[in-house]
């Protein structure tokens, strides 16, 4: 590499493949020379890890405060627990609800009573335990005469419910991972669909209603969603 012609400005150059320096005295072709040998001294002494390592703590700080701070969570972001109305768990110890390595185990109704989910059946006047193949859907309508609580585990499944908080779309949608335990309630009049999108397992759920359900079409609209 040829020293600069001009001579004005010392060569601060360390180890970096900077493109050899053209004979134009322009000021500005200068210091976008500079530029880029400046930063990369300062980042390569000691000294500069400190600071580095502050500013991915500010940014890290910005963004958990932005997280902490935000109930403006965007209403039409549908893929919330809280909008699918449902709380998820481990199903691996540790986890609330399972203290030791036995295994989980839960209560639907204490759980719809005490979490954050709301207008679950707290009582069960009708219950039903089943299983959902792989690909298959179970649910797509709305019962109009019972809250219901679900219980969901075994599989990848896509929970769905109405929620009118949701602009546009009107639902909430959550993925459940095969290793989670999830308690959902669905309130009367709210539709609800649980897919199973998992390629091999199947899901499997229980479903508590506070009413003798009954599917007739008075009490419960089917095929609420066209897509699915
Ligand atoms: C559903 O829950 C609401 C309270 O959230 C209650 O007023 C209503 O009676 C319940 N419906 C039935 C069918 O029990
Ligand atoms: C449909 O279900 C509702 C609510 O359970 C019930 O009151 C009504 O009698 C049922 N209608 C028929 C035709 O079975």
């Amino acid at each position: 590499m040829s020293s600069t012609t001009t001579g004005a400005t010392p060569r601060r150059t360390v180890q970096i493949n900077v493109p050899p320096p053209q004979s134009s005295s322009s000021t500005s072709a200068m210091f976008q020379r500079i530029r880029p040998s400046i930063v990369t001294s300062f980042l390569q002494r000691p000294l500069s890890l400190p600071f580095v390592l502050s500013i991915f703590l500010f940014i890290a700080w910005i963004s958990l405060r932005s997280y902490r701070s935000s109930p403006p969570l965007p209403l039409s972001s549908p893929n919330l627990d809280a909008k699918a109305n449902l709380r998820r768990f481990s199903s691996h110890f540790p986890s609330p609800i399972a203290k030791d390595n036995r295994g989980w185990i839960l209560d639907p109704i204490s759980l719809a009573l005490s979490s954050t989910i709301s207008g679950g059946a707290v009582t069960c006047a009708s219950l039903h335990l089943g299983e959902i193949g792989p690909g298959k859907l179970r649910g797509n309508h709305r019962h109009h005469d019972c809250n219901e609580t679900f219980v969901l585990w075994g599989a990848a499944i896509k929970f769905r419910v109405e929620n009118s908080e949701v602009a546009d779309i009107g639902y909430a949608e959550v993925t459940i991972g095969r290793d989670e335990v999830v308690v959902a309630a669905s309130p009367a009049n709210t539709a609800h669909a649980l897919i199973n999108i998992d390629p091999v397992r199947s899901a499997y759920f229980v479903g508590c209603q506070d009413s003798i359900i009954n599917y007739n079409a008075s009490s419960t609209d089917f095929n609420v969603w066209k897509d699915l």
